[in-house]
């Protein structure tokens, strides 16, 4: 399909020609209408024909205060005008420092130290060597072994795939990745089973683990599947009482995404480590970081001959434009969340999809908590969709033509927007979805 703006089909033939695009068949994708996305403004983007969609997945859910943001713009330019990019191997940079001070003023008292990366890959990745370095250096070089959830998604690099259990979209790389065990993810309502499980699987094989990884309260890329209340710290006193690390992977539900900042805190757990990215620069660049306890930390410490130094770092490690955004981002929504302004959006969006979607007949699942949620698409007289037709990416294509730019999950839609929307925005998001739900899956066979 050739689009009318030369401007839209010089970049589309480019972008066939030469861009690979994340988790995508690429004959599919070069086969449906192209977006070509010119600009932003709060919660909306607008493309290169002038259409304006509402970001239904907060640019793969980094979003916070909305794109474009005066503020968020004001201190990255103010950055730029001082120094882009200067490296933190042996040096130090003010934007890298504060940002470091203000993650640790957030977190759990004794996650004292931060290792920043560039995405949430990293941070889990770092976690996962620090942990495994740690033990090493302190005589246990046996507890090795990593611990994760069923369904648990921590990204698509090998230490991350390893742990994880994100099915057929890893299953291929298995050879190449280290064995690790998991539980199984709780029941909707009762977590006794998971946990009963978790403490035979400590009790046998904490002498040889290293540590835990959990995605706390909602598992994001499993499909939203949500955890019942008390499960996050009672997964946290299994591994202090069984003397396994716990990481705590935020990377998706930090900075304000189910309400708190940090779940963790407001769960009032603390983990060994805890790895943050996605909103941490409310969607502006790429940055992570691994939070650590101080004792942790001080086992690292020795002379330079002794090895005990943790030999990982990346070239735009703790890069001062992310970091100056990333402070200005979290200032500006410290007050949202402590005034209950997130929490209100929160409720307002539950509310909002219980009244669309309760009852739905194509709707056989919804799950929701803070600012995110998992619509299952079915047949109204139940049962799957056949993989072929493609019902999830079907009613994102329709929800295109409403203005709103969603992503499946396989037949799951996720909505998950910027935090700023307004009570009549997370209105519109909710009404398009339906719409675009209603306008195709009756019509489907
Ligand atoms: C919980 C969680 N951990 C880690 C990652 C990986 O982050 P990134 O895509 O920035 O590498 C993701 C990405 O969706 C995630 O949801």
């Amino acid at each position: 399909m050739t689009p009318a703006n030369p401007t839209t089909a010089a970049t589309v033939e480019v972008d066939r020609r030469h861009v690979w695009h994340p988790f995508s068949q690429m004959r599919e994708y070069a086969s449906l209408p192209p977006v070509v996305i010119a600009s932003g403004r709060g919660g909306w983007l607008t493309d290169t024909e002038g259409r304006t969609y509402l970001d239904g997945n907060a640019s793969i859910w980094t979003n916070v205060h909305g794109h474009n943001d005066p503020d968020l713009n004001a201190a990255l330019s103010d950055q730029l005008g001082r120094v882009a990019h200067a490296t933190l191997l042996g040096l130090a940079h003010a934007p890298g420092a504060d940002l470091a001070a203000e993650l640790v003023s957030l977190a759990p008292c004794g996650l004292d130290h931060v290792f920043y990366t560039d995405n949430g890959s990293g941070a889990v990745e770092v976690a996962l060597k620090q942990s495994f370095q740690f033990w090493q250096l302190a005589g246990r070089p046996e507890k090795r072994g990593v611990i994760g959830m069923a369904g648990g998604y921590h990204g698509d690099t090998f230490g991350t795939m390893a742990v994880g259990d994100s099915g057929f979209f890893h299953d291929r790389f298995r050879p190449w990745c280290f064995a690790a065990d998991h539980f199984p993810a709780p029941a909707a309502g009762d977590a006794s089973a998971s946990l009963t499980a978790l403490d035979a699987l400590l009790a046998a094989k904490a002498a040889t683990t290293a540590c835990l990884i959990l995605e706390p309260s909602v598992q994001g890329a499993a499909g939203m599947r949500l955890q019942p209340p008390g499960f996050v710290r009672a997964v946290a006193e299994l591994c202090r009482a069984h003397g396994v690390h716990l990481i705590m992977d935020e990377v998706f539900v930090g900075f304000g995404r189910l309400g708190p900042m940090l779940v963790c805190a407001d769960e009032g757990v603390t983990p060994d480590f805890l790895c943050l990215a996605k909103g941490l620069t409310g969607g502006y660049l790429p940055l992570a970081a691994t939070l650590v306890r101080g004792e942790i930390y001080d086992a690292f410490l020795g002379t330079y001959e002794s090895r005990r130094a943790f030999f990982h770092g990346h070239t735009f490690t703790g890069n001062p434009l992310a970091a100056a955004v990333a402070l200005a981002n979290i200032r500006k929504l410290r007050p949202l969340i402590d005034t209950g302004v997130i929490a209100e959006r929160a409720a307002i969006f539950g509310r909002l999809l219980a009244e669309a979607f309760a009852g739905h007949p194509h709707v056989a699942g919804l799950r929701q908590r803070g600012l995110t949620a998992a619509l299952d698409l079915a047949p109204a007289g139940g049962g799957e969709y056949p993989v072929a037709l493609r019902a999830g990416l079907q009613v994102c294509l329709r929800a295109r033509a409403h203005g709103l730019l969603l992503r499946p999950l396989g037949d799951s839609l996720l909505l998950v927007p910027p935090l700023c929307l307004d009570q009549a925005e997370l209105g519109e998001l909710v009404n398009r979805t339906r719409r675009a739900i209603d306008d195709t899956l009756p019509f489907l066979v």
